[in-house]
C-alpha cells in the first residue's frame, strides 16, 4: 500500500432474514415526519411495503409517500422529491428498493435545504453541499450498486442526453442499511444478473490500478472469486438463500469505498455505460457488460501485469509455458464465458444503441485517468463500435 488515505464508513448495516425488525431501533433516532420512497411497485408485490408501513404507524411516524422512482432516476422525478419534501418539511427519507431509490433519496437529500438548482449544482459544477441535509435510510431490494452504504447518487437528464453520479461525502451516506437477502428473490433473472455484472465490474474499476502491492487488490480478488460462485449457483437456483445473501452481502463491500483504498481506481466502464445509459434508459448492469470486453481488451497491454495476476488468481488459468499475454487473454475469455452462462448482454445494439448514436454517447462519455491507459475519443468511438 503506498497511497496516503483515510477510512471511515458510518453507515450503519443490519443483515440477514430478521433484519427489518431493527428498523423499529432506528425510526426513533430522527423526527417525525418520513417520507417513505420507492419504485414501481415491487414492494408491494412481496408485501414489503405493508411491513414498513405498520413499523412506520407504530413507530408513530408521520408517513410522506413518494412513489414512482424510476431505474435510472431523473431530474425531474428528483425536483418532484424535492418540493414534496419542501412541503412537508420531512425530518427522514427512507428508501425501499435497488439502487435508484437509494441514490435519489441521497439527491433530494442534500437539495431540500438548498437554493440552488439540483442538477446544475451537484451533477453539472459538483458542488458539495453546504446546506442541512435531510437524513437518509435504506431498506434494499435489489443488489448491485452499493449505494447502501455509499454516497453515489447516478441522476440522468434525458433531455441533455446526461447520466452522471455524485459521489457524496460521508454525511450524505445512509445513517442505516436494513440488507435482507429474501426480499431480493422476487427480482426476475435479468435485473438479478444485471446486478452481478455491477458488482463484478464495481471490484474491476478500482481493480485495474495502480502498480503496487496493494491488500485492496487481495481482498478485491476473493469478492471477485465469492461473487462468480454465488452467481452461478443463484443462476440455476434463485432461491439458493445461501448464494443470494453472499451476493448481496459482496456487493456491499464491492463499493463501500474499502477497496478503493490506495487505489487510483479506473471507471471508465462505468463512463462508457453510464452514457449508453442516457441514450438508452437500459438498466446499468448491462450497459456495463456490453462495453466491458472490448474496453479491457484495449487496455489490457498497458496494465498486463495485473491482467495476467486476474487470470490466474480469479479465474484460475496456468500460467506455465505461456507468454503473459497469453494467460491475460485467455482470463478475459473466461471472463467472457462466465458472462455468457449468466445471459449478459454483451452487445449495446440490443440495449437500442443505434450507429447515429455513437458520436453522441461518445462526447458524453468522461474520460478518466485513473486507470492503465488514458483513453482517447478515437479509441471510445472505437471501443463502442466493437460494443454493437
Ligand atoms: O421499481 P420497482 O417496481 O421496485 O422495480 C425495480 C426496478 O424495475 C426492480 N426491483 C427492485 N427490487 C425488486 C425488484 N423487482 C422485483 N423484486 C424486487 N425485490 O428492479 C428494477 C431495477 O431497480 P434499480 O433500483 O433501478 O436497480 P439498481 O439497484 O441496479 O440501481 C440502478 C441505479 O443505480 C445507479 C445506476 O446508474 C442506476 O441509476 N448506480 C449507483 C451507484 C452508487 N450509488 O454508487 C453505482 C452504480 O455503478 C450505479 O451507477
Ligand atoms: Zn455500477
Amino acid at each position: 500500500m503506498l497511497g496516503n488515505f483515510s477510512y471511515y464508513n458510518p453507515t450503519k448495516l443490519y443483515f440477514g432474514d430478521e433484519s427489518l425488525k431493527y428498523l423499529n431501533e432506528e425510526l426513533p433516532k430522527y423526527g417525525k415526519t418520513v417520507q417513505l420512497i420507492y419504485g414501481g411497485g415491487s414492494i408491494k408485490k412481496i408485501g414489503l411495503y405493508d411491513e414498513i408501513v405498520e413499523i412506520l404507524k407504530s413507530n408513530g411516524k408521520t408517513i410522506v409517500e413518494d412513489a414512482g422512482v424510476m431505474p435510472n432516476p431523473t431530474v425531474e422525478k428528483l425536483n418532484e422529491g424535492v418540493k414534496l419534501a419542501r412541503e412537508n418539511n420531512v425530518d427522514f427519507l427512507l428508501a425501499v428498493g435497488g439502487g435508484s431509490c437509494c441514490d435519489y433519496a441521497k439527491a433530494v437529500s442534500v437539495s431540500v435545504h438548498c437554493d440552488d438548482d439540483p442538477w446544475e449544482k451537484y451533477y453539472i459544477r459538483f458542488e458539495e453541499p453546504e446546506c442541512k441535509i435531510v437524513p437518509v435510510g435504506c431498506v434494499l431490494t435489489m443488489t448491485g450498486t452499493g449505494s447502501e452504504m455509499n454516497g453515489g447518487s447516478v441522476i440522468t437528464n434525458h433531455e441533455q442526453k446526461l447520466k452522471i453520479g455524485h459521489v457524496f461525502g460521508d454525511d450524505v451516506m445512509p445513517k442505516f442499511s436494513i440488507l435482507n437477502p429474501k426480499y431480493t428473490m422476487s427480482l426476475p433473472k435479468r435485473q438479478m444478473v444485471a446486478g452481478v455484472y455491477d458488482i463484478f465490474n464495481h471490484i474491476c474499476e478500482q481493480y485495474f490500478s495502480g502498480e503496487d502491492d496493494n491488500t485492496s487488490d487481495y481482498i478485491a480478488e476473493a469478492l471477485m472469486k465469492s461473487v462468480v460462485h454465488s452467481s452461478l449457483i443463484a443462476v440455476e437456483n434463485p432461491n439458493d438463500y445461501e448464494a443470494r445473501s453472499n451476493i448481496m452481502w459482496t456487493a456491499t463491500w464491492a463499493l463501500n469505498t474499502l477497496i478503493s483504498r490506495g487505489k487510483t481506481t479506473d471507471w471508465m466502464v462505468h463512463m462508457l455505460g453510464q452514457s449508453v445509459g442516457a441514450y438508452t434508459d437500459a438498466t446499468h448492469g448491462m450497459t456495463l457488460a456490453a462495453v466491458s470486453l472490448p474496453y479491457y481488451r484495449t487496455i489490457m497491454s498497458y496494465g498486463l501485469k495485473k491482467f495476467k495476476r486476474f487470470a490466474v488468481e480469479v479465474w484460475g488459468v496456468c500460467s506455465e509455458g505461456k507468454t503473459d499475454e497469453e494467460v491475460a487473454n485467455e482470463g478475459l475469455a473466461e471472463m467472457e464465458s462466465w458472462m455468457k452462462k449468466l445471459g449478459l448482454t454483451l452487445s449495446i445494439s440490443e440495449l437500442g444503441v443505434t450507429d447515429d448514436m455513437i458520436d453522441g454517447i461518445a462526447e458524453g462519455t468522461f474520460i478518466l485517468d485513473g486507470g492503465y491507459k488514458v483513453l482517447t475519443k478515437e479509441e471510445v468511438i472505437e471501443i463502442l463500435k466493437q460494443s454493437m
